[in-house]
């Protein structure tokens, strides 16, 4: 499906001041980035505008300060990180378009990097304040959007100052639309969906629209457990949202009415508690008893899963399977993950805690697309627009 928008490519941005939006929301320890690969996912962006002359100005956000500055979340160790990933100085900006930013800009030669503080520290940002869209237009010439990881907030730096400037798709926004999109407008059969995670109610969207179009939905994660007691099953002690139990009734319902199999775990990985070091047991069944909890699906359920994904065109796999993040109930995630890196089909995973299982696994670099969107993908995922890709000019 064509993209639709002008992208960096069709931008003449020689000598040109370059406002870019990128995100930087990052994991800190202290002053350390834990996990850069949202950094390094806006570096083919960022060297594309060095390497064509451009000055550029970048800004992001990170975590939500609310309107206030908040020191452990200044962009400074962003910048630190970025500087030695492309080997080049990246000079920071104490303000979000105030005076040091001003400075800064004027004085940038092209190819030369420079990093806004967090965007956050302005109110006028989540508000999409028409005020701080224009102090941040001001520093440029042109403005591109490489913040896929936000591109659903309609904010200042992603959506208002799109109006105030020429605005272009960065080339990592521009492959997340494509390719996230791509698995429903035009996916090669069969289309496997594996869903994990806690709630349905953070995936109803993605379900409720994939029911239609993919041949197979996977539930897995404490997601299965309003599917079971919708079904009549005791669950024991396992998390459940009694707010979800109608949504998955619903879904089973339009699954049995329509083509698309929804496809349940039948065996369980237990513990008394939800802790590395709990008794475990494995359960060849759905029904928990009291005193357990379903932690993980068992290895019948995720061998199933993972002949599924081998005979898969497509693959689209959100959310865990159980808590990877405790030893004992890893195996079905892990199982998961392994076969969607070894699918012969085209794969893409998104959302934070798939994404950072394949991490923990070591196994990134086996999937066709790893999105660096958390809601961001599911808001396309579920077939919305995202503000910040409506903002940008269209091709
Ligand atoms: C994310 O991490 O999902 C994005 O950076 C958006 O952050 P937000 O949920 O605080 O808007």
């Amino acid at each position: 499906m064509a993209f639709g928008k002008a992208t960096v490519r069709d931008a003449d941005v020689d000598g040109k001041r370059v406002l870019v939006r990128v995100d930087f929301n990052v994991p800190l320890d202290g002053d350390v980035v834990t996990d850069d690969t949202r950094i390094r996912a806006a570096l083919p962006t960022i060297e594309y505008l060095t390497g064509e002359g451009a000055r550029v100005i970048l800004c992001s956000h990170l975590g939500r300060p609310k309107g206030q500055v908040v020191p452990e979340l200044s962009l400074a160790p962003a910048a630190g990180r970025l500087a030695k990933l492309t080997g080049k100085p990246v000079a920071i900006a104490a303000d979000v378009g105030g005076e040091d930013s001003r400075q800064k800009a004027e004085a940038l030669e092209p190819g030369d990097v420079l990093l806004l503080e967090n965007t956050r520290y302005e109110a006028g940002e989540t508000d999409n304040d028409p005020e701080l869209a224009r102090k941040l237009a001001d520093l440029a010439d042109l403005y591109v959007n490489d913040a896929f990881g936000t591109a659903h907030r309609a904010h200042a730096s992603t959506a208002g100052v799109a109006s105030d400037l020429p605005a272009f798709a960065g080339l990592l926004l521009e492959q997340e639309v494509e390719n996230l999109t791509s698995v429903a407008a035009d996916p090669t059969r069969p289309l496997v969906v594996v869903l994990g995670g806690s709630k349905v109610s953070d995936k109803v969207g993605v379900i409720d629209r994939f029911l239609e179009i993919a041949d197979q939905i996977l539930i897995g994660g404490a997601m299965c457990f309003p599917f079971f007691r919708a079904q009549g099953h005791s669950i024991g002690g396992s998390l459940c949202h009694d707010e979800d139990i109608p949504l998955a009734l619903e879904a089973l319902g339009k699954a049995e009415a329509g083509n698309c199999q929804l496809v349940l775990p039948t065996d369980l990985a237990l513990g008394r508690e939800f802790s590395s070091d709990t008794e475990t047991k494995e359960l060849d069944g759905v029904e928990v008893p009291d005193g357990w909890m379903g932690l993980d699906i068992g290895p019948k359920s995720a061998a199933d899963y993972a002949a599924r994904v081998s005979s898969a065109g497509t693959v689209l796999w959100n959310g865990p399977m159980g808590a990877f993040e405790l030893d004992p109930f890893a195996a079905g995630t892990r199982t998961v993950a392994e076969a969607v890196a070894a699918a012969a089909g085209f794969t893409v995973v998104g959302g934070g805690d798939s994404v950072a299982a394949l991490v923990q696994f070591g196994l990134t670099e086996n999937v066709d697309w790893v999105s660096t969107g958390g809601g961001a993908s599911l808001e396309l995922l579920e077939g919305k627009t995202l503000p910040g890709v409506a903002a940008l000019n269209d091709n």
